[in-house]
């Protein structure tokens, strides 16, 4: 039995007093013990938010770090200064990141290693573009992201792994994946798993959806056999919906 997760990525939202009264929201509500709950706000906010989730069961996360333990990397944040106000779960590989910023597979790949070698757990983030799942290539990509940006992960570290699949096309448009379209990916994605590592780790793996869930279709998303929970974007800054997201995820 998996442990469905519900995720929010606050993205560059929030600053300190917002981030506080949302977290206040959520720390005082009452939400299923059998549902993990991230939230990862911006990188400033992180120590905040740490404390003010200290007496809750809800985990922060930041929203990306640099492989690099240290140097002349102006801008960037190590995992050990994050290690350092009490963060030890990050977002790595989202599609933002990737068309943006300019994250290849290799990147995010080293990205994945140090932080799993230094005992973080990662929510890997993958999805193909509107224009590949038009031409049917959609399988392919996801296999493809798969395959590089989780080169090098033995079997025994997959427990550190958390995926997310988000099709680009979805995440914040408004437009979702069907509920079959999701689990039909995600059905693929555990086929992935136990090609590549073994039935055990496909089964154990938890693999979310994101991309444009609401209050709305999260109980038809989740009530899939292979979607273990969700990646929040937009519906993750308001602590009602956030909450009826994690509600559906029971
Ligand atoms: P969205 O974002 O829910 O706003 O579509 C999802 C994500 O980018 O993780």
């Amino acid at each position: 039995m998996r442990t469905p997760i519900v995720a929010g990525n606050w993205k560059m939202n929030k600053d300190l007093s917002e981030t506080k009264s949302l977290l206040s929201e959520l720390v005082s509500a009452d939400v299923p013990s059998n549902v993990e709950i991230v939230v990862a706000p911006s990188f400033v906010v992180l120590e905040s938010a740490v404390n003010a989730t200290s007496n809750s069961t809800i985990a922060v996360a930041a929203q990306n770090v640099n492989a690099a333990a240290n140097g002349a990397f102006t801008g960037e944040t190590s995992l050990n200064m994050l290690g350092s106000i009490g963060v030890n779960l990050v977002i790595l590989g989202h599609s933002e990141r990737r068309d943006i910023y300019g994250e290849t597979d290799e990147i995010i790949n080293k990205k994945v290693i140090q932080s799993i070698e230094v005992g973080f757990r990662v929510i890997f983030c993958f999805g193909e573009q509107l224009s590949e799942r038009k031409e049917g290539s959609h399988f392919n990509v996801v296999s493809e992201q798969l395959s590089l940006g989780l080169k090098g992960v033995t079997d025994q570290q997959m427990d550190q792994i958390v995926l997310a699949y988000e099709p680009v096309w979805a995440i914040g448009t408004g437009e979702t994946a069907t509920p079959e379209q999701a689990q039909e990916m995600h059905s693929h994605i555990r086929s992935f798993l136990s090609d590549a590592y073994s039935t055990e780790v496909a089964s154990k793996v938890r693999i979310l959806y994101g991309g444009s869930v609401k209050p709305g279709n999260a109980k038809d998303l989740f009530a899939n056999p292979d979607i273990d929970g969700g990646l929040i974007g937009g519906a993750s800054l308001v602590a009602s919906d956030f909450l009826a997201i994690v509600a559906a995820a029971e």
